[in-house]
């Protein structure tokens, strides 16, 4: 079923049922994270290990500092007046409201607040705080729009709030405050500089070198076609002796006329966010192309580039 209605969402997460909730950066799949029964259900209807910790989202910063989290440093309080609501998600020591299914066995928890009105307004209902890893089977590309958690969880998700498409289109930078100085888990479209300018600190940039997110794999953001990254449209051109599906920038004028061994043209945008906000469906579509290899011209470095960079080659790296 599909709601409009922030209290018909509530309502359902009250009742310990899995809500999908449209967030700026991808769909989650909810359930009340202090509802061991109904987190059960969101890690079997997922397929997720229960050793892998889900971000609890709440509906506003009071909610934030009570309970969720043992201590509430300084660096989140800077960190959550610059960004919540937003892309950003800080993993801090448990406090005692959420349930330990949700945390994987991690002791920490991770919290944001998503930027969609209609999701905190639902959460806010709902009393709870949401446990809500993306809406897709586990190891499934991440849902962007209300059609993609349909297609991959079908009738197994109790409700659908609908808030359209979302619009950052890759999910949140994670930022761990648990550690003697704060670390990024994973790129998104809150920068390293961003943060770096909201804490008057600089942080280690090396994502290759930085540790993941537990249980985070390549395969997670991985379309089932094989995936090539490249860093020039030249470079995915003169790839003739395969039938692709190119993510790329369609009005660039060497497209024109299509070369004829580009089966798919999947046209990210001229700027990276357009790209971000696209990627998810551009995968999808490749998987339904008929090519037998994506291959993707990867954005400059920089801003929201780097985390379409990181899932891209994340994904080429899996093939
Ligand atoms: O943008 C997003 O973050 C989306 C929307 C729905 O909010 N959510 C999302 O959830 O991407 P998920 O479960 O697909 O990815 C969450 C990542 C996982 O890699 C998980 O390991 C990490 O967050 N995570 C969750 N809790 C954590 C914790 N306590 N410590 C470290 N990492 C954690
Ligand atoms: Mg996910």
């Amino acid at each position: 079923m599909i709601t409009h209605t922030a209290a018909v969402a509530a309502n359902a997460l009250r009742a310990g049922h899995l809500v999908a909730l449209p967030t700026e950066t991808v769909y989650g799949l909810g359930a009340d994270a202090a509802n061991p029964s109904a987190l059960a259900r969101l890690y079997a209807v997922k397929g997720r290990p229960i050793d892998h910790p889900s971000i609890v989202h709440l509906a506003d910063l009071a909610e934030a500092r009570t309970g969720w989290s043992s201590t509430w440093p300084a660096a989140a309080e800077r960190l959550a007046e610059a960004f919540w609501p937003g892309p950003l998600t800080i993993v801090l020591p448990a406090g005692t409201r959420p349930d330990p299914a949700a945390l994987g066995g991690t002791g920490t928890v991770a919290l944001r607040i998503p930027d969609c009105d209609l999701t905190r307004e639902a959460i806010r209902l709902s009393g709870a705080g949401i446990a809500a890893p993306s809406a897709n089977r586990f190891g499934r590309v991440s849902p962007t729009t209300v059609q993609h958690v349909l297609d991959d969880l079908g009738s197994d998700v109790d409700l659908i709030l609908d808030g359209g498409p979302c619009t950052v289109g890759v999910e949140s930078t994670i930022v761990d405050l648990t550690g003697a100085a704060p670390r990024i888990l994973r790129p998104g479209a809150i920068t390293a500089e961003m943060l770096e300018a909201a804490l008057g600190i600089s942080l280690s940039t090396s994502l290759e070198t930085a540790p993941r997110a537990p249980g985070t794999l390549a395969a997670h953001y991985a379309p089932r076609l094989p995936v090539v990254v490249v860093e020039s449209l030249e470079e995915a051109i003169s790839l003739t002796d395969r039938q692709i599906a190119l993510v790329a920038d369609a009005s660039d004028p060497r497209l024109s006329p299509q070369p004829p061994h580009v089966l798919a043209l999947l046209d990210t945008g001229d700027s990276a966010e357009s790209y971000a906000e696209r990627l998810y469906s551009l995968l999808r579509q490749a998987d339904t192309s008929g090519a037998d290899l994506l291959v993707a011209v990867l954005p400059p470095i920089g801003g929201v580039g780097d985390a379409i960079r990181d899932r891209l080659t994340r994904a080429a790296t899996s093939a």
